[in-house]
């Protein structure tokens, strides 16, 4: 047997120095559990068209799953020479059932061979991902349950605007982790698509039967064009772009936790298991997880570009060039759930310091907004109540006061219709409460939200 399997034509070896640069058995040696599924399903399916006996193909998937346990042990050698994941398994085959092998590749070309390790390998790793979304989701939602009364400054601009629940901030970013599942979800869907049978681009000669092939892999539909099926990678781009806005989001939950846990902020305090000090300053305790997760997004965000950038120019079908695709894709994806599996772990642990958040939602004139919805209730139009408090708020700065903190007289003096109970409606607790419109930052809206999100995650853990 000659060296490769497509030498045939050539007159003289590979520089050894092609061989390293072609090479790319170092990444997609972890695909050989679906190179060696497909392989398996792609004999069973030769042996259904009559292209192989019963025996052979017994004896193929015997040799396959000798390969596959030495490749498991660590028993297999990886070498340039044989470029990819697909030659070392069709190599090692040969030592398992001799010049048999050759007949495996009848009908198939590498081709449709990488396209289906690909949807495979992404199929189960965004299947891994929606389940860590699913973990970390109930650890948000019961992150906000335990602090469901917790209140702090909302903000806008970074300037504090108007009070909110700390549990509705936090269930805010449940829906973002929601809608990043979703995401997952429906990119699953383009994904579950079976490319064997297009061989190289054209289709093959062979009446495979491919809804069968499909069947055997758990996929649920087969590609209609041979030529899409081997040369789109969108189905990588879109496992990216989900992957990006994701990082995008645990990006901006890290900001806030560098925030927060900074002395300015002292919102919360982060478990001391997921800090790390300075080697010259006694002192700090330094909050590089959510540091990290936040630079790591770049990392993602690049992938992505890199991989429209590769597909951008690309003339149909197969170019070599695609070949790059895995390495953005596979980084994405762990870097994605080692940041999904941090954060499930140190969210539960993280501490609030709710004398420090109530205080900074009472400052600020953060129920300006609220004297203004007050006059408004005693008739005023919004925009005259609006310049009204505007007034209030600049003279109190000239006091040095809250507005709450004015006397009755001064507030009567910005509007006769004021009365004492104007007091509690600039209350946090009151601001808060009166937040009830569907949505709102209300107790009761957060309590009912917090219910509905653990009714789903329980939903979606049973299916
Ligand atoms: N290693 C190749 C890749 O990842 C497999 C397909 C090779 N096809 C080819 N015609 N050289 O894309």
């Amino acid at each position: 047997m000659s060296e490769k399997p497509w030498d045939g034509r050539f007159s003289e070896p590979t520089d050894r120095a092609v061989e390293a640069f072609t090479s790319s058995v170092e990444v997609d040696r972890r695909l050989y559990q679906y190179d060696i599924d497909g392989s398996i399903a792609h004999c069973k399916t030769l042996a259904r068209a009559g292209i192989l006996t019963e025996d052979e193909c017994g004896e193929l998937i015997g040799g396959l799953e000798k390969v596959r346990e030495e490749i498991a042990d660590g028993r297999m050698e990886f070498s340039d020479r044989l470029e990819d994941i697909h030659m070392h398994v069709e190599d090692r085959l040969a030592a398992h059932v001799g010049a048999l092998c050759r007949k495996l590749h009848t009908a198939r070309s590498r081709n449709d061979q990488i396209a289906l390790d690909e949807r495979l390998y992404l199929k189960a790793e965004t299947q891994e991902i929606i389940t860590m979304l699913s973990g970390f989701r109930r650890a948000l939602v019961e992150f906000a349950e335990v602090n469901i009364n917790v209140v702090m400054p909302g903000y806008t601009h970074l300037q504090r605007a108007q009070p909110v629940l700390f549990s509705h901030h936090v269930m805010a970013y449940y829906e973002m982790f929601s809608r990043d599942t979703w995401r997952f979800a429906d990119a699953l869907e383009r994904m579950d698509v079976m490319p064997l049978g297009s061989a190289a681009l054209a289709g093959t000669t062979y009446q495979l039967d491919r809804q069968y092939t499909a069947q055997l892999l758990g996929f649920s539909k087969v590609s209609e064009n041979s030529m899409d099926a081997v040369s789109d990678r969108d189905f990588m781009i879109e496992f990216m772009s989900a992957c990006s806005i994701c990082m995008m989001h645990l990006s901006r939950l890290s900001e806030e936790l560098v925030i927060w846990s900074s002395a300015e902020f002292d919102f919360v305090e982060l478990p001391d298991a997921f800090c790390t000090g300075s080697s010259i300053m006694p002192q700090k305790k330094n909050p590089d997880i959510p540091e990290l997760v936040r630079g790591k997004s770049g990392r993602v965000f690049g992938g992505l570009m890199q991989l429209l950038t590769l597909m951008k120019s690309l003339p149909l079908a197969y170019n070599r060039d695609m070949q790059e695709d895995k390495i953005p894709v596979m980084d994405a994806a762990d870097t994605l759930k080692a940041c999904l599996d941090v954060y499930t772990r140190m969210i539960p642990r993280i501490r609030i310091n709710p004398d420090t958040t109530g205080k900074a939602a009472a400052q600020g004139f953060q129920n300006a907004t609220d004297m203004a919805d007050y006059l408004v209730s005693r008739g005023m139009s919004f925009r005259e109540a609006h310049a009204c408090v505007g007034k209030a708020v600049a003279y109190a700065l000239d006091c040095g006061k809250e507005l709450h903190e004015l006397d009755l007289e001064e507030l009567r003096g910005f509007s006769q219709t004021i009365d004492e109970d104007i007091y509690r409606a600039l209350s946090v607790s009151e601001m808060i409460e009166r937040r009830r419109v569907y949505g709102g930052t209300a107790g009761s809206n957060v309590a009912a939200a917090v219910a509905r999100a653990k009714k789903r995650l329980d939903g979606e853990k049973k299916q």
